[in-house]
């Protein structure tokens, strides 16, 4: 059966969806983030500060080829950059139905504000920063999903019905 993957802005919910949606239809959940962290034995911040954004980028791809090859029927979440790459939609098209949880950059603003462990949004103006991003990143999600389900004001409990409705 098919994974479910989930995709979408930092801050838009997806760990925290997968977490839910994998008690609500048991299924076991992977996280593309939380796996490059045990591979390489350090934190994102640190894979960030020490081989820069494009060696991070470079371990996105291989985490999902390997996750090609021995990953069915789960819950997949994604860090948020990773459908930029041309290649990485392929992928994620190959790997499961890719559902993208859109928010706006002010909800995004709102659940980030205090973050400290995003490296993108460190920094002078956080909310600028968010801005740009979406404004360059939106129409890349939106290419690379299956399905769009819009986050903002809903709560879980409406989010994870969405999902189950037109997942498979
Ligand atoms: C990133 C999002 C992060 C993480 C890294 C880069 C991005 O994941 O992969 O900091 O480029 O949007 P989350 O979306 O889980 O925060």
């Amino acid at each position: 059966m098919k994974n479910i993957i989930l995709i979408g802005f930092m801050g838009c919910g997806k760990s925290t969806v997968g977490i839910k949606l994998s008690y609500r239809i048991r299924r076991s959940i992977e996280d593309t983030d939380k796996l490059i962290e045990k591979e390489e034995g350090r934190t994102i911040s640190d894979i960030f500060q020490t081989d820069g954004e494009a060696y991070f980028r470079m371990l996105e791809t291989a985490c999902l080829k390997r996750m090609i090859k021995r990953t069915n029927h789960k819950i997949i979440s994604t860090g948020g950059g990773l459908p930029l790459k041309e290649e990485n939609r392929t992928l994620l098209k190959k790997l499961g139905t890719v559902f993208y949880l859109r928010a706006t950059p002010e909800t995004i603003y709102e659940r980030l504000k205090h973050d400290q462990s995003r490296p993108l949004l460190q920094g002078e103006n956080p909310q600028e920063k968010i801005r740009t991003l979406m404004a360059d990143r939106s129409a890349l999600y939106e290419q690379a999903a299956d399905v769009i389900i819009d986050v903002d004001g809903k709560n879980f409990d409406t989010i994870l019905d969405e999902i189950v409705k037109a997942a498979d």
